[in-house]
């Protein structure tokens, strides 16, 4: 059988898939007759795009904060790794001398939930690299079918449609690594665990992995046709040289070994602050030797030389992060709650109620997802079916949810001139963290802006930010000149705002 140049891999995809069943594994990588000199602008042009790193560590922290709250520690030690690793890369390009260098690896310890996974996510959207997740566990199984720890690298190619030179640059990251470790017990060694780490160790390396796996049937055929169309099997490679490893896990008991090992040593340590310290102060001085007598082989951990670790979240924590952090899980909320056309607000009392639920989740920031569950799972079933259009998220909901919602429910409306006075106490308090103004707004003036805004189909946080920006200046001359601190936006500034401000800024000269 011979097969012509117009032969279409998608086509083979679905035959493989057809015949094979969709738990096949199917990959196409570029035929082996593509010089990369005919390669997509594109792709060229992705792959100079990831490549043209030049970030400083402090602002790669300043990014990862707007996403990951707290994990300080841990944010400069990523953030600097990453770009001693990417400004190295950029310095190979075309030279020979980078042989020595030795990469930085990362081991990522601390308990669920915290951010781990999180960081390393938003790190890699960032650079813009290639960027391949697995659990270690999936690895450890025996009788795994369809590939080995070589597909992570393989994966990476993929993750880069097929261009070699960037998947080579990319990021992998293997999570639960602590389940791999090799404990010794009576049954002997966990010989599953350390076979993977024997695999991993080469490729953490240097290490030249073929493209296509020999155990990937859609691989096999491509090769094939490659042969039938050029008379001849290219042998392509991955280099696993440039490609940077994060390792991370829970690691239960690792800090008991530490202390052990510390033992009377403990030079500055009283042993009594909170357990989250006392974690932290041993985690701060964490050795190999530790990894080793968790059941990691010497050269393994070797050859993570970076380790850091993240930290348990208090109540104040994840507070922050539903309030704070542009990926916060509120967000979601309120976007599921409007796909029903209803607004939902948060407290600051309600987000407390939700924060100090989820620290006894003992999950981490996990624990919020399963609080917020919990709380709303029936406001998401019954409230669609009813006239409620708006409700405010305080305390007592967070306490009683099923009372609150049996009173919403009885009084569809009871939120809405609330929901004004939330937005409007919103909006006073980011004008003040601005301008270092107090801002009020009277009764007349919370009215009238509702209306105005209801006129233009405007939300009323849009209506009134609009409102007070474009006369941003005027309230900042107000704050440098007057010694009055607070004002009342009264009606008068809602219906003529130019003139009010002129009028109060005379008042301050007189
Ligand atoms: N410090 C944090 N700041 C903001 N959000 C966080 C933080 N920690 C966790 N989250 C949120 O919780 C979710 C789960 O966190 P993540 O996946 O990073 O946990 P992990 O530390 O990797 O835990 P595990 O060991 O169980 O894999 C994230 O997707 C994120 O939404
Ligand atoms: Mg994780």
């Amino acid at each position: 059988m011979a097969f012509d140049k117009k032969f279409n891999p998608d086509e083979l995809k679905q035959f493989l898939k057809s015949k094979y069943g969709p738990g096949v594994q199917v990959e196409i990588f570029p035929k082996a007759d593509q010089d990369p000199t005919d390669e997509g602008e594109e792709q060229a042009e992705r792959r100079s795009r990831a490549l043209r790193f030049d970030y400083k560590p402090s602002q790669i922290k300043e990014c990862l904060d707007r996403y990951v709250i707290e994990q300080s520690d841990a944010k400069k030690v990523l953030a600097t790794a990453i770009c001693d690793h990417y400004h190295h890369i950029q310095g190979c390009q075309g030279e020979e001398d980078c042989r020595d260098y030795k990469k930085q690896n990362i081991i990522l310890v601390g308990p669920t939930g915290v951010g781990k996974t999180y960081l390393i996510q938003n790190i890699a959207r960032l650079i813009g690299v290639p960027f391949v997740k697995a659990d270690a566990t999936k690895y450890s199984e025996t009788g795994y079918v369809g590939g080995d720890v070589e597909d992570l690298i393989r994966e990476l190619v993929h993750q880069a449609d097929g261009d070699i030179q960037l998947g080579e640059c990319g990021i992998v990251y293997l999570d639960e690594i602590d389940k791999i470790a090799t404990h010794t017990s009576g049954m002997g060694r966990d010989v599953s665990g350390h076979g993977v780490q024997r695999g991993l160790l080469k490729l953490m390396e240097e290490t030249e992995v073929p493209l296509r796996s020999p155990t990937d049937i859609a691989s096999q055929m491509q090769a094939f046709m490659d042969f039938q169309s050029k008379g001849e099997v290219e042998k392509k490679t991955i280099s696993t040289k440039h490609i940077l490893f994060i390792v991370s896990g829970a690691f239960t008991g690792l800090s008991d070994l530490i202390k052990k090992r510390l033992g009377s040593k403990q030079i500055g340590f009283t042993g009594t602050g909170s357990s989250a310290e006392q974690e932290h102060y041993l985690y701060e001085r964490v050795k190999s030797v530790d990894f080793i007598d968790y059941g990691f082989e010497a050269e393994f951990i070797g050859r993570l030389p970076v380790v850091m670790h993240c930290n348990p979240l208090s109540v104040q924590d994840l507070f922050k992060i539903l309030k704070y952090s542009e990926g916060s899980l509120l967000k979601q909320y309120k976007k599921d709650f409007l796909a029903y056309d209803i607004d939902v607000y948060f407290t600051d009392e309600g987000m407390q109620g939700i924060a100090r639920e989820a620290e006894t989740e003992e999950t981490g920031a996990r624990g919020l997802m399963t609080v917020c569950e919990r709380i709303f799972r029936e406001y998401k079933y019954q409230l669609p079916d009813h006239d409620v259009k708006e409700f405010i998220v305080g305390q007592e909901m967070t306490e009683n949810p099923l009372e609150k919602l049996k009173s919403l429910l009885e009084d569809p409306t009871q939120y809405q001139s609330k929901v004004v006075e939330f937005q409007l106490g919103k909006i006073e308090q980011e004008l003040s963290d601005r301008y270092g103004i107090e801002i009020a707004f009277t009764a007349e003036a919370s009215q009238c802006i509702a209306k105005k805004a209801k006129e233009v189909d405007a939300d009323l946080l849009s209506y009134s930010a609009d409102l007070l920006k474009k006369f941003e200046h005027g309230l900042n001359l107000l704050r440098k000149n007057s010694k009055k601190k607070k004002f009342l936006i009264d009606e008068d500034f809602v219906l003529d705002p130019a003139d009010t401000v002129e009028r109060w800024i005379r008042e301050t000269y007189q």
